[in-house]
């Protein structure tokens, strides 16, 4: 405080006072807003009240509380996220549709434990929202990550310190002195309904749905946005934990209550399937009155010393299954039918629909995937139709519903985006540009390449990247590593600081594993998966360039199309001669560890004779 600061200050006692009916004020219009739906006062009107109290506290700091509102949203903007690794990976879970996989998941348990195990199913919705770890340090929360890849994730503490329902600190007595706390970020349906409607009354665009706007903005740099959109915390599960007594989920579950987390409500466990299948029914039905969007129901082994024996598959865990609900299907109006050409220079007709909700998002377009599927539908604008989507599935037209009285679609001759003439592919039942500079293709490349799953490129958006195609600053893949801040921040809406970040991504990209490289650069049939098989034979380019037909086919996961398309794509000059650019231009691909699989327990088999007390066979 300056001396004239202090000068001003209100005494201790009215500013006491003052603070007091503040945080009551405070607390009231949180309760209306979150709990009740009912604001009575402006956005504008609430900062003035926050912006009150923030003042009070700084020139009286001692009468600051740590559970004081301003602590939430106080926070500085931070200049990008930090990658935070999660002492305990965070598993996704297997998921299916189908009933008798669920049934075969509960036999496979008894299987592995013996058929005399005595279990107990917890039945929990499954949230449609955004993956989070909580992490509390002797009661206190700490930092919050997001799930990321798994085993890395995105410090994202600033946001969700703005989020109302975190507790600051842990309640009751002997908390553990460690305590990691997974759970799902969301938005209900109220609060999604009203951002977007100030969204929309504000001229700007609105979200698809509140899983997207949840991830946005717990991803957003400044946490004074995210407390502008009010996002809600539940908590369902346990990482890393010392000190916690309790070994049952639903032990663990009212003890997370206990301290003050909120979770979905008390948690119902069954002690057998058919009364598990009972309440997935009764979810489904009730799925629509929920206050938040759910996309199935997670069904979990209550003991965790069991849960331990089951273990995990490679990127699950064996003790838990994810029972989605059944697609959703509604009727729409197709409004037009559109052509985008795609990374291999494929013609792709999608058709604008009226925006409909399916399945917990609005679907404008719907990918018509080739001829054959056009023909069979026989679909035209004009044309109602039935959309299907299932959880994450890429949503699709099912049939035509009414026809309408428009024109059938025809595919064009020549390319939308360079005006060259198409040609028929037989192979992958489609019409392909082939023009190689075509703009919309390198733009398409260029999209893929920096993505998440590839290279990775933070900073690099769409609208970026038309820029640079329209602009000519990036021709072929390898132009990427060519650009400068000069270059960069001519472009419009492009600063000194935006143009140095995006710099900064690029030149850790370089170093990016050579899997990634090799997805990034867009050999057909050859995805992440693919890529990693390879990578895991052939660890560098120049490997990888020795490598013939016959090497590659006896790899298992590697069958004669991507053989044939990966040894094209080896043999093609421009496709070789740009990855030599990017390599002479500082691409250095990090190679992969491998497990030798010559290693000491390649190959063999193990006989266990005798009887096993503790563990079963399968175990
Ligand atoms: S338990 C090993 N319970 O679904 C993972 N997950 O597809 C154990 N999810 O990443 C997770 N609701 O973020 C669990 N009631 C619930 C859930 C839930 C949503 C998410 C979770 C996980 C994803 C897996």
């Amino acid at each position: 405080m300056t001396a004239d600061e202090s000068k001003n200050a209100p005494d201790p006692l009215q500013a006491g006072e003052r603070l007091a009916e503040l945080l009551a004020e405070v607390a009231r219009h949180d309760r209306l807003y979150y709990d009740q739906d009912r604001p009575r006062i402006s956005d504008v009107e609430y900062d003035r009240l926050l912006e009150e109290l923030a003042k009070i506290e700084s020139l009286h700091p001692e009468l600051r509380r740590d559970d004081s509102p301003t602590q939430r949203v106080g926070g500085r903007p931070v200049s990008h996220l930090e990658s935070v690794p999660h002492s305990v990976p965070m598993l996704s879970l297997a998921n299916t549709y189908s009933r008798e996989e669920v049934e075969e998941w509960h036999r496979g348990l008894f299987d592995f434990l013996g058929d005399d195990t005595e279990l107990r199913f917890a039945c929990e919705p499954k949230l449609d929202g955004v993956a989070i770890e909580l992490v509390y340090q002797e009661g206190q929360f700490v930092r919050a990550i997001t799930r990321g890849d798994g085993r890395v994730g995105d410090d994202v503490t600033h946001n969700v310190r703005t989020i109302r329902s975190l507790p600051f600190s842990l309640e009751g007595e002997s908390v553990p002195s460690l305590l990691e706390v997974r759970g799902e970020v969301i938005m209900t349906r109220a609060h999604f309904d009203r951002v977007n409607h100030r969204r929309e009354e504000a001229g700007e665009e609105t979200f698809i749905n509140p899983r997207n706007l949840a991830a946005g903005t717990l991803k957003t740099l400044d946490p004074a946005v995210a407390s502008r959109r009010p996002l809600d915390l539940i908590v369902h599960g346990i990482g890393r934990e010392e000190g916690l007594a309790e070994t049952t989920h639903e032990e663990r579950f009212a003890r997370l209550q206990e301290m003050g987390l909120t979770t979905l409500g008390p948690l119902l466990c069954f002690g057998s399937l058919e009364t598990v299948l009972a309440h997935y029914a009764d979810l489904q039905e009730r799925r629509d009155t929920l206050p938040f969007e759910i996309d199935g129901a997670v069904i979990k082994v209550d003991d965790v010393n069991l849960r331990q024996r089951l273990g995990e598959r490679s990127r699950s865990p064996r003790w838990a299954i994810a029972y989605k609900f059944p697609a959703q299907r509604e009727t729409t109006l197709v409004k037009e039918i559109h052509v985008q050409v795609g990374r291999t220079g494929i013609l792709t007709p999608r058709a604008v629909v009226e925006p409909v909700h399916v399945g917990g998002v609005t679907i404008e377009y719907v990918t018509l995937h080739n001829r054959d599927e056009i023909d069979r539908l026989g679909i035209k604008v004009g044309d109602r139709v039935l959309i299907e989507r299932a959880g994450d599935v890429i949503p699709k037209i099912v049939e035509v519903a009414v026809a309408g009285e428009g024109q059938a679609f025809v595919m064009p001759t020549v390319c939308p985006g360079c005006g060259s003439e198409v040609e028929d592919d037989p192979e992958e039942v489609a019409v392909r540009c082939p023009n190689r500079s075509c703009s919309a293709v390198v733009r398409r490349r260029i999209e893929h390449f920096v993505s998440r799953g590839a290279m990775d490129v933070e900073g690099m958006g769409k609208k970026l990247i038309e820029q640079l195609a329209a602009e000519g600053m990036v021709e072929r893949l390898s132009d990427l590593f060519t650009l400068d801040v000069k270059a960069l921040s001519a472009l419009e809406r492009m600063g000194d600081i935006s143009a140095k970040n995006l710099l900064g991504s690029l030149e850790q990209c370089r170093t990016r594993p050579f899997s990634r490289l090799l997805y990034g650069l867009g050999v057909r049939h050859v995805g992440q998966h693919v890529a990693e098989v390879i990578v895991a034979h052939w660890g560098s380019v120049e490997e990888l360039r020795g490598v013939d037909e016959e090497a590659l086919t006896q790899v298992n996961e590697i069958g004669p199309v991507v053989a044939k398309t990966l040894l094209a794509w080896l043999e093609d000059e421009e496709e070789q001669a740009d990855l030599d650019r990017m390599l002479s231009l500082g691409v250095e691909p990090a190679t992969p560890v491998v497990i030798a699989p010559d290693g000491p327990l390649s190959g063999k088999s193990f006989l266990f004779t005798g009887s096993l007390e503790k563990v079963t066979r399968r175990e």
